[in-house]
């Protein structure tokens, strides 16, 4: 899957510029009023070329950290406040017994305004249309409607396309994976393959392994389907603690871990490979399936594409769910899974509740694929997604009050905000609401109803006024709870 074409290998220069600036800016090394190094001292410096200092001392102006004062060069901002609070999140510990999930009309509330235009959208984890090929897709669709007309309006049974399918097992290559296309079933986005999954590989009543905070949906899965949840700690960093699931496994008897093993959501945390390998190898040992959610796994902002679970799989034991949703279009609900000792099974459970899927955006989504359009989109997109990330982390910083923590993630397009105890998160969103910003309280991301000062922000927007309007609002409303006591 890792393409490193030129335009790759130049994002990345930028981006490591980029990140050296913010990281000495962060640990106090350069304060407010400092001058920044010159383009041809850091060039020299970093061995990258001057215009790519200049690039990415663009995008930091933009970012408001730096300014250029004309004849003397760049300085750090003013306003710019030492980043001592925007330490990631605190690791989590969580009490270990299994719970039966329970959900009201919270999750709806969150979706009902996701859609709505007058929301500044920092709720759910949506990309900003504007960032999808747009375009590309579009002929893609055009091309692959007038080449077979009468096959775009007929039925499309499961596994799926055979086109499509064979497009998704080729990006697995990159990652050293041979997938055969007959093992690939197409979903109706992420979430239904995660819901195939754990119907699949769990009966009512059964435990499934969550890491903790986990995403909101599978614990909404977990009750729907009358299963019971644990929820395993995790490290900001390295996502699940595999000596926490150990023990797990030792004194309960688990039926499935669910898990995003890249860039989790909400923490963007991210599982080192061996931590990957020694997880498959302790759930093939133990007989557990492995329900790995890699939807945000192509948005990495480092230079190589992450591995996963299956990269290690011997036995069968894991099935890859991911999507297009985060990347291409979540519109086109073109989502799949790699289920292989659980294949068949899996696929009946898909022809039993969706007899037949849409053909026209599968058709599209192979035409897109096979163009070669999809690398270059992605190149531009981890750039995008990560310069939002970094400026949302910058104003968070500057208008959240002395003591929150943020999350650093290396991929993905959400922050997990972790503001002062006392904080009600639950309070903050009511008020939000009320002025047309959301944001998703932290409660939603536990069984237990855990982290209730806890946020998750949503960067899958550029950045505007009105976004800045909003993060400059939230601040205020907290320090109005603060100050109310
Ligand atoms: C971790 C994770 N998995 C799955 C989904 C759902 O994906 P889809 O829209 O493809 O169903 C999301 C969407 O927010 C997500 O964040």
């Amino acid at each position: 899957m890792t393409v490193v074409t030129r335009a790759a290998t130049d994002a990345f220069l930028y981006d490591q510029v980029t990140r050296h600036i913010l990281d000495l800016v962060e640990k106090g090394t350069l304060k407010p009023g400092d001058r920044a190094p010159s383009l041809r001292g850091l060039s020299k410096q970093l061995r990258v070329s001057i215009s790519t200092v200049n690039q990415a001392y663009a995008a930091l102006q933009e970012l408001g950290v730096l300014r250029v004062r004309p004849q003397s060069g760049y300085f750090v901002d003013a306003q710019v406040e030492g980043q001592q609070r925007s330490q990631p999140p605190r690791k989590t510990t969580v009490s270990r017994q299994p719970r039966k999930v329970r959900f009201g009309e919270l999750f709806e509330e969150i979706f009902n305004v996701a859609n709505d235009p007058e929301v500044v959208p920092l709720g759910a984890a949506v990309p900003g249309i504007e960032l999808m090929p747009v375009k590309g897709l579009l002929r893609a669709t055009q091309r692959a409607a007038a080449r077979q007309p009468e096959r775009a309006l007929d039925y499309c049974f499961p596994p799926g396309n055979a086109d499509l399918r064979y497009e998704i097992a080729r990006r697995y290559v990159g990652l050293g994976l041979s997938v055969d296309p007959a093992n690939v079933i197409i979903t109706s986005g992420c979430s239904e393959a995660l819901a195939l999954s754990l119907q699949t590989v769990t009966r009512r009543g059964d435990i499934v392994a969550v890491e903790s905070p986990t995403y909101f949906s599978v614990l909404r899965l977990i009750e729907r389907m009358g299963l019971l949840a644990v929820e395993i700690d995790s490290d900001p960093e390295t996502g699940l603690c595999l000596d926490a699931l150990e023990n797990a496994i030792e004194t309960m008897n688990i039926k499935a871990l669910v898990a995003v093993l890249n860039f989790s959501n909400p923490v963007g945390s991210l599982m080192p490979d061996a931590h990957k390998e020694r997880l498959v190898g302790m759930l093939e040992q133990a007989g557990i399936p492995l329900i790995e959610d890699d939807i945000y796994g192509d948005l990495h902002f480092g230079e190589q594409r992450p591995a996963i679970g299956k990269c290690y799989d011997r036995e069968g034991i894991v099935l890859t769910c991911s999507s297009f949703s985060k990347t291409i279009a979540p519109g086109y609900r073109i989502g799949w899974v790699i289920a292989d000792r659980y294949r068949d099974d899996l696929l009946e459970w898909k022809q039993a509740t969706s007899s037949a899927m849409c053909s026209l955006p599968q058709m599209a989504m192979a035409d897109y694929l096979r163009s070669g359009e999809y690398e270059r989109h992605l190149v531009r997109l981890r750039k995008d997604y990560r310069l939002q990330v970094d400026k949302m982390r910058f104003m968070l910083a500057q208008h959240f009050p002395k003591g929150t923590r943020i999350s650093n993630p290396q991929g993905g397009f959400v922050l997990w905000v972790e503001m002062p105890r006392g904080i009600d998160a639950l309070e903050l969103l009511n008020r939000a609401l009320r002025e047309k910003i959301s944001l998703t309280p932290g409660l939603m991301f536990s069984a237990t109803r855990k982290f209730r000062n806890f946020v998750r922000i949503n960067c899958g927007y550029p950045w505007d006024a009105r976004i800045e309007r909003a993060v400059v609002r939230l601040g205020e409303l907290i320090a109005d709870m603060t100050a109310e006591g």
